[in-house]
């Protein structure tokens, strides 16, 4: 299982300028927001440092936010003390989540950021998804945003460093992706991530983590989505866009 403990201390060099406000980031899924009821409760069940849970608890819903790694639930756990916002965090892996929650406990589910790509081959995502659609009361929403892995396996292994400096708490750094693309679909992928910050005295700190990671084609997740009880609503997937957005309802 990836950890994503060592990235946790500096992953707000990873996510984009958009995302890095919480208001901001829950903006971007105004139009799944404008769906739910007042007062709804959701879960964030990959909450990464938080700044999505804690933007839709600046909303004014219950939120709870989870992850694998403890490391990101604490980081969550501060940014909300520190926006004075009411999340509550819970680590849990996603198989994990229906010993800690009812089943039909939420409105909205999100698994954002791209995470789904950690679970461990077609039998830990549907075991996740599983999990995901027990929570979700009926006519209850998943939200899930994906890399297009179809793209990202087509260019085969790679390294991408990053051609500017990401400026984050005064500190420049250069962040480096290493894919190691294996020859199937199914097989265990690794991407390696390294963030080398550039500290004002001028010495560079260097921190890297190597993450498990089993990539899908949409269709089979789109096939795995209705093996859970899950209806696909909506969907950007378009093989020329790097990113897509599903919007899921449990039957
Ligand atoms: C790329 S980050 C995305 C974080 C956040 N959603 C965002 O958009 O910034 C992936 C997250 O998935 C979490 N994760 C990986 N495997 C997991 C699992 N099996 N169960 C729950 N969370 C997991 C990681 O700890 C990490 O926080």
């Amino acid at each position: 299982m990836s950890s994503y403990n060592v990235l946790a201390e500096v992953y707000e060099w990873l996510i984009s300028d958009a995302k890095l406000a919480p208001a901001e980031f829950a903006a971007s899924f105004d139009d799944v927001l404008s769906l739910l009821p007042s007062n709804a409760h959701v879960l964030d069940c990959s909450c990464g440092a938080g700044q999505l849970a804690v933007g839709l608890a600046g909303l004014g819903m219950h939120v709870v936010a989870t992850d694998a790694s403890e490391a990101m639930v604490r980081r969550t756990a501060e940014l909300s003390e520190e926006f004075g916002a009411s999340v509550r965090t819970v680590r849990a892996d996603w198989e994990e989540l229906p010993d800690h929650f009812d089943d039909a406990t939420f409105d909205m589910v999100f698994c954002v950021g791209n995470s789904l790509h950690h679970a461990e081959g077609a039998r830990g995502r549907v075991a996740a998804l599983e999990s995901m659609s027990r929570l979700l009361r009926r006519g209850g929403r998943l939200v899930l945003t994906s890399r297009t892995w179809e793209l990202v396996r087509a260019r085969g292994s790679r390294l991408d460093i990053s051609d500017r400096l990401v400026r984050r708490n005064g500190r420049d750094a250069v962040v480096v992706y290493r894919w190691d693309i294996a020859p199937n679909w199914e097989d265990e992928h690794h991407i390696e991530i390294a963030i080398a910050q550039v500290d004002p005295a001028g010495s560079v700190l260097a921190r890297s983590e190597l993450l498990s990671s089993w990539p899908y084609r949409y269709d089979q997740l789109e096939a795995e989505l209705h093996r859970v009880g899950l209806q696909t609503e909506m969907s950007t997937f378009n093989l020329e866009a790097e990113n897509y957005m599903v919007v899921a309802s449990k039957v």
